[in-house]
């Protein structure tokens, strides 16, 4: 039996780009796979590497739990839990801080990216970032990490950090493998189509959020940027947002993207963008009617107690043998 485990961190609204890059993924995964155990989790640990408000927080970890049970993971099916509940996320970072370095931390792009963003300093663990990352999978012995494109990279580092620990204590750890999907892997912005599609964005027009009201999806779409060709074709490289919006379309509609190109033949802009912005405001409302219901249910906490109890037993067991294979402590 393969074990596929996933997380996103609650650090704001959840956008299409999350919902194409991974949690639509999930879902897939969850209904193709009858031999598999899947893990989705919360990663609030990882969203505290930024400076985060409290309450906005608590918020924003109850509204993830509630959007991934909304967009159709089956908790019969997936193990849905938050991080910090289960503390053996955190023990097993340290130990893969202990043995990652600092020079192939500093290499990630994600913390380049997100260290000249941060005004009033860098926090450590906005460096140490991957070594957590590397616990969450590593803990569970995870063959498959469904994640989008920008995560390939601490993929890659964990894996390495697994072949490591291996070599040096032996074989503890499962070394895991990106599964990438292949359409719609990159959702990017609609103010800025070089841009990935991103819920930090301080444009919101640059993202539609999953649970944007309708007419606020429409807006957006209908002012995203494209360019003055004003035709209907992809070419990603030199038309990045037409093309965004044709992936967008296809992701919804299955069509597929040649078809719907032809389609909008000798069309222009205007039409196309006001029907998929049709599609998407369909595609949302079953999902924002189901989050409306669970956001305030207790089954929706009794789902994060039963995903919590059950990954504890299988992390601790885990952490217990890493610290015997270290020396730590006393043996048990
Ligand atoms: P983040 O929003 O960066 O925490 O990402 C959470 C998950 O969603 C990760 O698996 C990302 O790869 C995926 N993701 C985020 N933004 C996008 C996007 N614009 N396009 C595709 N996938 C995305
Ligand atoms: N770092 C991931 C992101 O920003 C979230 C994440 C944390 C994750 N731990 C993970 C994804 C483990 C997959 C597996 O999107």
């Amino acid at each position: 039996m393969k074990r596929l485990l996933s997380g996103i961190q609650p650090s704001g609204t959840i956008t299409l780009g999350n919902y194409i890059g991974a949690i639509k993924n999930f879902v897939k995964l969850q209904n193709e796979n009858e031999d598999v155990e899947f893990f989705v989790f919360i990663a609030d640990q990882h969203a505290i590497t930024v400076p985060q408000e409290k309450l906005k927080l608590r918020e924003n970890i109850r509204s993830l739990a509630a959007i991934y049970v909304a967009c159709g993971l089956d908790p019969k099916k997936v193990h849905l839990f938050i991080q910090s509940e289960v503390p053996a996320h955190a023990m097993l970072g340290y130990v893969m801080e202990c043995t990652a370095y600092i020079g192939e931390m500093e290499r990630m792009t994600q913390y380049k990216d997100k260290k000249v963003k941060q005004v009033d300093g860098v926090h450590c663990s906005l460096l140490t970032y991957p070594a957590l990352m590397a616990a969450d999978i590593l803990l569970y012995d995870t063959d498959l990490v469904p994640v989008g494109e920008d995560q390939k990279q601490h993929l890659e580092l964990t894996r390495n950090l697994a072949q490591r620990f291996n070599q040096k204590y032996g074989d503890t750890f499962v070394v895991p493998e990106a599964y990438i999907a292949k359409e719609g892997a990159k959702v990017m912005s609609l103010q800025d189509p070089t841009k990935k599609m991103s819920k930090s964005d301080p444009n919101p027009k640059g993202y539609i959020a999953l649970l944007d009201e309708e007419n606020v999806i429409r807006k957006k779409i209908m002012s995203a940027v494209t360019d003055s060709v004003g035709t209907i074709s992809y070419d990603p490289a030199n038309r990045p947002g037409i093309s965004n919006l044709l992936t967008i379309y296809d992701v919804f509609s299955g069509e597929g993207i040649d078809n719907i190109c032809k389609k909008y033949d000798g069309k222009g802009y205007a039409e196309f963008k006001a029907d998929l912005a049709d599609i998407v405001v369909n595609a949302l409302k079953p999902i924002q009617e189901r989050y409306n219901e669970l956001i305030k249910s207790e089954e929706l906490d009794t789902i994060l107690d039963e995903g919590r109890d059950y990954a504890s037993k299988i992390a601790f067991k885990k952490i217990s043998k890493v610290y015997n294979k270290i020396g730590l402590g006393r043996k048990r």
